[in-house]
C-alpha cells in the first residue's frame, strides 16, 4: 500500500447497493495478484459494453476531478481507480447525486490492474498529485516508473495523453526525467514543464493547493 497523503477527514456515506451495482467495482489485491481472470477488463468493453477507448484517473481521491470530466463530456467514458475506501465510496456519490451514466469507480491498486489493460484501451490517462511515496521503504509504490511507461505505450491509443501534475518539487522531476529519457513519448507542449494548470474542473488536491497558493508543476505526454 502506499505513503499517502490527506487533506482534511472524508465524509462518507455507503453506498446502497443499487448505487454500488451501477458505479463501483472492488478489486482486492490477491486476486488482482494470482487470479486476474476473475476481472472484467479495465477498458470500454469490460465496463461499459463500448468498444470505445476509456478516460482513466488513477488515484482519484474523492473524484471532483473525474466526476466533473464525465459531466462535461457526457459521451466519453470514465474510469477512476483509488485504494482508499472512504475516498471512493465519496467518489461514487458525487457520481450518484450528478446520476452520471459515463463513469465507474475501482477501489484497487492500480499497479496491479496491468494485465487487465488491453492495448488501446486508454484514450487519456490522468495522474493527479500522485503520492510520492519518498523514502527508498516507499519508492516502489511510485506509479510513474519505467514500468508505467512501457504498459502505457501499449495501452494508450496513438492520439492519447497522459496528464501528470503535482506540487511536489522533487518528486514532479523524478518523473519529468524518466518521461524525457523514454523517447517513445513527447511532450505536447515546447516549454519543459508547465508551472500552473488551468482547468475548468478541479480535483479536491488542486483547490487546497490554489488556496495557499503552493506552486504546481505539470507535464502531458502523447506518444512520438
Ligand atoms: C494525494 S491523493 C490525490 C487525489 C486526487 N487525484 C486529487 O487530485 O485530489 C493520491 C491518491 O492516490 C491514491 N493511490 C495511491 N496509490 C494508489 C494506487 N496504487 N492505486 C490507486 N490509487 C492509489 C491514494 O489513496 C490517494 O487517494
Amino acid at each position: 500500500m502506499s505513503h499517502g497523503r490527506r487533506i482534511g477527514r472524508i465524509k462518507f456515506i455507503e453506498p446502497t447497493p443499487a448505487v454500488k451495482e451501477r458505479y463501483f467495482y472492488r478489486w482486492n489485491s490477491k486476486d488482482l495478484h494470482f487470479n486476474p481472470d476473475v476481472f472484467p477488463q479495465l477498458s470500454g468493453e469490460g465496463l461499459f459494453n463500448s468498444p470505445s477507448p476509456i478516460n482513466l484517473e488513477i488515484g482519484c481521491g474523492t473524484g471532483e476531478y473525474i466526476t466533473g470530466l464525465a459531466k462535461s463530456h457526457p459521451k466519453e467514458n470514465y474510469v477512476g481507480i483509488e485504494t482508499s475506501t472512504r475516498s471512493v465510496y465519496f467518489a461514487i456519490d458525487l457520481a450518484r447525486k450528478n446520476r452520471l451514466e459515463n463513469i465507474r469507480f475501482i477501489h484497487g491498486d492500480f499497479k496491479l490492474t496491468y494485465p487487465l489493460i488491453p492495448d488501446n484501451s486508454i484514450k487519456t490517462l490522468i495522474l493527479h498529485f500522485p503520492d510520492p511515496n519518498y523514502g527508498s521503504k516507499h519508492i516502489k509504490h511510485r506509479i510513474f516508473d519505467q514500468n508505467f511507461l512501457n504498459k502505457m505505450n501499449t495501452a494508450i491509443i496513438s492520439t492519447g495523453l497522459i496528464s501528470v501534475v503535482t506540487d511536489q518539487k522533487e518528486f514532479f522531476f523524478d518523473m519529468l526525467e524518466i518521461a524525457e529519457n523514454d523517447h517513445r513519448f513527447t511532450k505536447t507542449h515546447t516549454e519543459r514543464f508547465l508551472d500552473h494548470y488551468q482547468s475548468d474542473v478541479k480535483s479536491r488536491f488542486q483547490l487546497a493547493w490554489e488556496r495557499i497558493n503552493r506552486p504546481i508543476y505539470r507535464f502531458e505526454l502523447t506518444k512520438s
